[in-house]
């Protein structure tokens, strides 16, 4: 399968990619190396330096790459950080999530992934970005299926 791991660059990101290389996939990574590494991405995957934000390259990239599957790692992640900024993490995290969903939904990538929140019911815990980011893939899962039939599924 063609997978697309966002944050491939990244501690568990780049781990998954050198396991789906070893099962054979085609991958891609996208990352902003804002916190990754480009020497942790297994040589077998093509890397793309980009970041999530962009929503015009994202949509350059599905179209080049035409990816089947996504993997989503890409975030800000660093715990410290999400208490002293937290606009910062639930605005670049949320909306990036928005633009993979948006980009993915108009080329038809049909199965998507990203790391679960680990404490929904705490509000303020710094995963509250990413209880948001899963609410907002049941919607577009729904749109996706009533609305927009060529994007199929995503979830
Ligand atoms: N490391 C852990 O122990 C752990 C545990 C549970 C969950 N998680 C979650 O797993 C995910 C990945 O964690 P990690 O530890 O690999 O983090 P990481 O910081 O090592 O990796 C994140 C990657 O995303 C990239 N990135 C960030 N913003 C980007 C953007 N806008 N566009 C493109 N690339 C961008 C960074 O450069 C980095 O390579 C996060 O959601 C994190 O909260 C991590």
């Amino acid at each position: 399968m063609r997978v697309l791991v966002t944050g491939g660059a990244g501690y568990i990101g780049s781990v998954t990619v050198a396991q789906l290389c070893d099962a054979g996939h085609e991958v891609t990574v996208l990352d902003n190396l804002a916190q990754g590494h480009r020497a942790a991405v297994d040589a077998r995957a093509d890397f793309v330096e980009g970041d999530l934000a962009e929503l015009r390259a994202l949509r350059r990239l599905f179209r080049a790459r035409r990816p089947e599957g996504i993997l989503h790692f890409a975030s800000h992640t660093l715990v410290g950080e999400s208490m002293e900024r937290p606009f910062l993490h639930l605005g670049d995290n949320v909306r990036n999530g928005i633009n993979l969903l948006e980009a993915a939904a108009e080329h038809g990538a049909r199965r998507g992934t990203q790391r679960e929140s680990e404490c929904q019911d705490e509000p303020g815990n710094k995963d509250d970005d990413k209880f948001v980011a899963e609410r907002i893939v049941g919607h577009a899962a729904h749109a996706a299926v009533y609305d927009h039939a060529r994007a199929g599924r995503f979830g």
